[in-house]
């Protein structure tokens, strides 16, 4: 029996789960499924990511002890995949003890065999990455990711030699085209890794600066840097070394999106090879989930909750949007208007259209039951090899991790159908009493149909199964051979029953369009939408008229006051904006775990040096902007009369985000 593991990355468990997070689970749930449909022994990952810096501080934040913090947004991301449909078949925490055990051997391990070595270095450490930076990679002095300026490290740390097996690898990924895809990022990490000397990575941090993480085995001042010990967690679920999930699943096939392609295609590798495991199957790497084209971020108010998207449209259409919407390897955009029309288009007009039609049909003509088929004509027979290729490219480009073209294959055999009922006009034939024609249109039709429910039940699972019900099949994975779908014909029984009509896919209302940013804590009300079960989603209750304000036209009420989330914080950096002689691009932090980036209009009367260093009034919750190509998220407020401006500040130092009330 052929075997399929899958692992999605472990997430952080420094946010709670969101959409690019959905995405990734689902898409490694509907690999798992398609390769069980396919006969095999499939093996289903995903875990959270619990030590280093990161979450450190947000448990700090937080007022909790590092382990009190993690266990409850592990629990998120536990749930994360129930209510997504998605069924892992092992949920690893990098805080078990068994995985740091593994973790603790495998650092062992490679110190015995003299890839891991003590050593000095001094680098421009950034936080929010946990890691350090060389002079080459900032940008303008600062970290290319979190705009912010690293601190300058000078340290004695443990080092894994990975530049011993920089040629290694290069060889590897040319002699196996499948190892990194799409072939875009296997050309980026071929491209990084001869573009010059690969360094050595630093894999631990000393306890007297960090104490959240995994105790090196050989040395007690030092805990182990997250990335060696996280990634270890792809063996460590499988019991590794000895373990039988091992022997019989590894390798992995993995499943990340672009931000933590290097570490995955060129520390992982590396880190099996001095290890002596064998190489990952391959790396797959999905794009970025975009929101309105833009970054998706919490200080940008912009964050998509899976669980809001779930409660409106059902599992089986949020994970069909998903998958159909992203091309494999490129970014996408998310907004509900397209979500709710690929809805309407895919889901209710050609899917949900099909298969009404025909079950209503099938019972005015045959009371119910699937008919049996007498001789086919060249239209069906041009109609089966249609279909023959449809669910041919469907696979095919399903185990390539390709679902948006897999499913697109699938559509135009779901849109022939529609087309073939306009054909062959089976109203016609009843009319005529051609009931051997019409017998043979109908089951044409409902075998065609289940062959789509069950090629479906990777991307839709509980669509699909109800799809078959309404055939009057019940699913049994034992029973069904993907492979053999398109070569196969007449596995629908005649006689079954189906039911009346399908209510599967309704249509839609297109949502309002939304602010240009969704702000998490407002968008359910927003939209005003009711719960809907699997499939089905609810019409929205109409918006209430507006009461007719009270009170002189010029005033505010005091909840309108309360709309502004005014908050202090200090300048950490700011510059010239490059496009813009009046703009100033400022960096300040608000206590949040990022600094926010503002685009103030100060440059005229205030030198980013009159800045830097000040304890500042923000507008946070202003809706972000881009402002001269550069994103804004917030405002700074300043006093000014006719001749002086000057920066609107607390009389005494506050807290970095305290509130202005
Ligand atoms: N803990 C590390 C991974 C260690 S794996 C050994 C980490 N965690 S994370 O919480 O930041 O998750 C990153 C992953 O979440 C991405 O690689 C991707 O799978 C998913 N996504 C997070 N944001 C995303 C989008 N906006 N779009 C698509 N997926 C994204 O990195």
């Amino acid at each position: 029996m052929k075997r399929f593991f899958v692992t999605t990355p472990i997430f952080y468990v420094n946010a709670k789960p969101h959409l690019g997070h959905a995405f990734t689970t689902i898409l490694a749930d509907a690999m798992t499924r398609f390769h069980r449909l396919m006969g095999e022994d499939a093996f289903f990952l995903t875990g959270t990511d619990e030590h280093g810096d990161k979450i450190a501080k947000a448990s700090e934040e937080a007022g909790q002890s590092p382990k009190e913090y993690a266990d409850q947004i592990s629990g998120l991301f536990r749930a994360l995949g129930p209510m997504l449909g998605a069924k892992p078949d092992h949920f690893i925490r990098t805080t078990d003890p068994e995985h740091i055990k593994t973790v603790q051997k495998v650092l062992q391990k490679v110190y015995e065999t003299g890839d891991i070595y003590f050593g000095e270095y001094g680098g421009h450490y950034c936080f929010g990455c946990e890691r350090f930076y060389t002079e080459k990679e900032l940008v303008d002095g600062m970290c290319p990711d979190h705009k912010t300026r690293p601190e300058y490290i000078a340290e004695k740390n443990y080092f894994f030699r990975m530049s011993k097996y920089q040629a290694w690898l290069i060889e590897y990924i040319n002699q196996n085209p499948d190892f990194i895809r799409p072939a875009r990022y296997r050309n980026e990490v071929l491209s990084l890794l001869e573009s010059g000397a690969l360094e050595d990575l630093c894999i631990s941090r000393p306890k007297s600066r960090l104490t959240w993480g995994i105790e090196l085995p050989f040395d007690q001042d030092f805990v182990c840097y997250v990335w060696f010990d996280a990634l270890l967690n792809y063996v460590s679920a499988l019991n590794y070394p000895r373990g039988d999930k091992f022997k019989k699943f590894w390798p992995a096939n993995h499943i990340v999106a672009k931000d933590i392609l290097k570490p995955h295609a060129v520390f992982w590798p590396t880190m099996l090879k001095a290890a002596g495991i064998a190489p990952y199957q391959s790396l797959n790497v999905h794009g970025y989930w975009l929101v309105r084209d833009t970054k998706m971020s919490k200080s940008l108010g912009n964050v998509v909750e899976p669980k809001q998207m779930v409660d409106a449209y059902g599992t089986s259409a949020f994970r069909y949007f998903l998958l159909r919407e992203m091309a494999f390897g490129s970014d996408a955009s998310f907004t509900e208007e397209a979500l709710v029309g690929r809805l309407n288009a895919d889901l209710a007009n050609d899917l949900g259209n099909l298969f009404n039609r025909v079950l209503a049909m099938t019972h005015k003509y045959f009371e119910g039951k699937v008919p049996s088929p007498a001789a086919e004509s060249e239209e069906d027979a041009e109609l089966k090899r249609l279909g023959r290729d449809a669910m041919r490219n469907f696979q095919g480009h399903f185990a390539e991790f390709r679902t948006a073209r897999a499913l697109e294959s699938l559509w135009e055999l779901v849109r022939a159908l529609n087309k073939y009922i306009d054909t062959t006009a089976p109203w016609t034939l009843f009319k005529n009493k051609d009931k051997a024609r019409l017998g043979t249109v109908m089951y044409m039709l409902l075998e065609h149909m289940r062959k789509i429910a069950v090629h479906l039940w990777p991307v839709m699972p509980e669509a699909s199964v109800k799809m078959l019900e309404q055939l009057g099949c019940c699913f049994d994975l034992d029973k069904v051979n993907l492979a053999k779908e398109p070569e196969v014909w007449g596995l629908l029984d005649s006689g079954l029953t189906v039911l009346q009509s399908s209510n599967l896919f309704p249509r839609v209302e297109v949502p309002e369009p939304a602010p240009p940013a969704v702000v998490e804590a407002e968008a359910p009300k927003a939209k005003a939408k009711t719960k809907a079960q699997d499939g089905e989603p609810k019409k929205k209750a109409a918006p209430k008229a507006p009461e007719a304000p009270v009170g002189p036209a010029e005033s505010i009420e005091f909840a309108d006051f309360q709309k502004l989330d005014l908050r202090v914080g200090t300048v950490l950096s700011a510059a010239k904006h490059p496009d813009a002689d009046k703009l100033l691009v400022v960096q300040v932090a608000l206590g949040e775990p990022e600094p926010r980036q503002i685009v103030a209009g100060l440059a005229d009367r205030f030198s980013p040096d009159d800045l830097v260093g000040k304890q500042v009034v923000v507008v946070a919750n202003l809706a972000p902007r881009k402002l001269r190509g550069l994103m804004s998220q917030g405002m700074i407020l300043v006093a000014k009369d006719a001749e002086v401006t000057r920066l609107l500040t607390a009389a005494g130092t506050v807290d970095d985000g305290g509130k202005v009330a």
